[in-house]
């Protein structure tokens, strides 16, 4: 989603601020923009609809200045145009803002602000929700309040959740930021004599490895020297930073052709450090350093409700699955866009788990503060971010160790959240007694085996790009999987699109006969997930039926099975794996195949159009 960077200090700003916005690129964005002060307060402010490379190309000459701001937008008010790509200055020029979130009383603060404008002749410029803020910003300005004092009072104005950054000309030394509800973080960066800010890490550090993250109704006063915090409360302090370990060259591509190839391939790396410590055998133990939910508590845990949204949500619905059969509790999973405006019923003995890679979504955020405020319930977030908004929320938080994720599609993060609900269920029936020593210890050493099995999943890329090739031009796929692979063919079917733009759906295959089957016929493949397990005859059927109707079948099954293989019109073999393993297996195979298609269609693989990594907006 969108994506703020910010500079202060003796280098040029522009070709700094630029860079920024490249390495938040992934974010996904429709336009972008700089704004850049020099000591006298001389502006320039240059955006552009497109990519950055059209923003740079636009550039006839950088701004001088060593003081600016950036963003990429991806529009929710007004369409993507130059006039509505951010940075967005009040009417008089003095202040420039970039934000992040949207401010859900603009019409109403636009009227209110219409008479003003109107009497000193001037209008809006952009359709953007966005304008309202640095115009309500000049006016405190105007009547001689401090700046920090005109950002809260303008915050305050605000309904929604906002991220921002903002310059004036009339303090050109400086950069402003500020926090209001979950649209995403600000991470300010400590250089030498420099300062720097950005809505996520990646855009940092190339330059810095010392952060400071500001909190929910923080507002930042920077300047080359360092940073002064208002808090919430409104005491000023100076912040203490922390030193993150990231590795720069993480995030970088390497010999991969995309950062969505890259990351299917360091899955077994991701999930061996997701289990690295948490999974033992002998003496067997889940999580047991890892969960700052005590035993008794868990103990107490009648039903679990997980949630989550996009690959997240498939992520949970595998969750419940093995909350039911490992830990033996009763549980569901719900979309959290949904669950937050239902009134669903909970009590303290359910537990709430949340999974967001990100950790910033913000229909997730909502699920959890709507728990959190109506039932108190205890909850657990599951996330690949570190001090993200979902952390701080929950009263636990499983961190799925699997490096910066690029690509905008979910990848490895989706297997790294597999692992920690893997974890959980074990932990969770153990610490009730559900599960015997014997059986818990048998449940770890499988997990133990998910990265060979991932692994042993990527070596099928070859077969996966060419029956993706063979079937590049279908416009609709079905995918079919029973049991806990009818989450997976969800996943399938939502990398489909997301990557490919190919109408999919993932289908419980008991369900084809009540209605898809009409679709079916020689133009309309179908992908049956049918490893070896329980329900395995009863995909032989469903498979059948597709047949029937002279729909092509791509059928992923286990290695050597030669029954499937020769019935159906392409085979993708899967190293056999216990029932409840068979998620790790297939996992990497439905990711290629939606990337072959993709790429074989030539498109934009980890940037998806309309799509953002982060959606902080609802
Ligand atoms: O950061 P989160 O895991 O909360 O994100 C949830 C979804 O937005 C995300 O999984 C989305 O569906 C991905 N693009 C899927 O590849």
């Amino acid at each position: 989603m969108c994506g703020i960077v910010g500079y202060v200090g003796r280098q040029s700003a522009g070709p700094i601020l630029l860079e920024g916005l490249q390495r938040l690129e992934y974010r996904g964005y429709d336009s972008s923009g700089i704004a850049v002060i020099d000591h006298d307060g001389a502006l320039a402010v240059l955006k552009r609809q497109g990519k950055l490379r059209d923003l740079e190309a636009s550039i006839e000459r950088m701004p001088s200045g060593g003081v600016g701001i950036g963003h990429t937008r991806w529009a929710t008010h007004g369409e993507p145009s130059d006039r509505n790509a951010h940075p967005h200055a009040s009417s008089n020029g003095d202040v420039i803002v970039v934000q992040n979130g949207i401010v859900e009383n603009y019409r109403e603060l636009k009227a209110e602000l219409h008479d003003e404008l109107e009497l000193a002749g001037r209008d809006w410029q952009s359709d953007t929700d966005t304008e309202v803020i640095p115009e309500l910003i000049s006016r405190e300005l105007a009547v001689g309040r401090s700046i920090e004092d005109a950002l809260i009072s303008a915050l305050s104005r605000l309904r929604g959740a906002n991220a921002i950054a903002a310059v004036s000309r009339r303090h050109p030394g400086r950069i402003y930021a500020a926090r209001k509800g979950s649209a995403g973080g600000i991470v300010i960066g400590y250089g030498e004599g420099e300062m720097f800010i950005a809505s996520d890490l990646p855009a940092l550090l190339a330059h810095t490895t010392t952060v400071h993250h500001l909190e929910d109704g923080d507002i930042a006063t920077i300047d080359a020297d360092g940073v002064t915090i208002q808090g919430a409360e409104r005491e000023a302090f100076r912040p203490t930073p922390l030193q993150v370990d990231l590795d720069p060259v993480a995030i970088a591509r390497g010999p991969y052709r995309h950062f969505m190839l890259k990351e299917i391939h360091e899955q077994p790396r991701a999930l061996s450090d997701t289990i690295r410590g948490r999974a033992r055998v002998d003496p067997p133990s889940a999580l047991a350093d890892d969960l700052a939910l005590r035993d008794e508590t868990l103990r107490g845990i009648e039903r679990v409700l997980v949630i989550g949204m996009g690959t997240s949500l498939h992520a949970a619905m595998i969750g419940r699955w093995w909350i039911e059969q490992i830990a033996g509790v009763p549980a569901d999973f719900d979309n959290a866009s949904e669950f937050r405006f239902r009134a669903p019923l909970l009590g303290p003995s359910t537990l709430v788990v949340s999974v967001t890679q990100s950790g910033e979504t913000i229909d997730t955020l909502g699920a959890m503060s709507h728990v959190r405020a109506r039932w108190g319930a205890p909850q657990i977030a599951i996330t690949n971010v570190d001090g993200s908004e979902a952390t701080r929320m929950a009263d636990a938080s499983i961190l799925i160790r699997c490096g910066p994720e690029v690509g905008v599609a979910s990848t490895k993060t989706f297997a790294g959240s597999l692992a920690a609900l893997y974890l959980l269920a074990c932990r969770l029936g153990r610490a009730r007694g559900s599960l015997s020593e014997a059986d818990f210890a048998d449940a770890l050493e499988q997990l133990l085996t998910a990265p060979s099995l991932v692994d042993r999943g990527i070596g099928q890329a070859a077969r996966c790009a060419e029956i993706a090739q063979r079937h590049n031009s279908a416009t609709n796929f079905l995918v079919l999987g029973r049991g806990i692979e009818y989450p997976l063919a969800m996943e399938a079917a939502l990398k489909c699109k997301e990557l490919s733009y190919v109408h999919a759906e993932g289908y419980a295959a008991g369900e084809m006969k009540h209605g898809p089957i009409a679709l079916l016929d020689g133009s309309f493949p179908v992908i049956a997930l049918a490893p070896r397990g329980p329900l395995f005859d009863k995909m032989m059927s469903a498979i059948q039926q597709v047949r029937a109707r002279r729909a092509p079948v791509i059928a992923v099954g286990d290695e050597g099975d030669d029954e499937l293989a020769t019935m159906v019109d392409d085979f993708i073999g899967v190293p056999p794996a216990p029932p409840l393993l068979t998620p790790f297996a297939l996992t990497p195979v439905i990711q290629l195949l939606a990337y072959h298609i993709a790429l074989s269609r030539g498109l934009d693989i980890d940037q998806p159009r309309n799509l953002a990594k982060t959606v902080t907006v609802e």
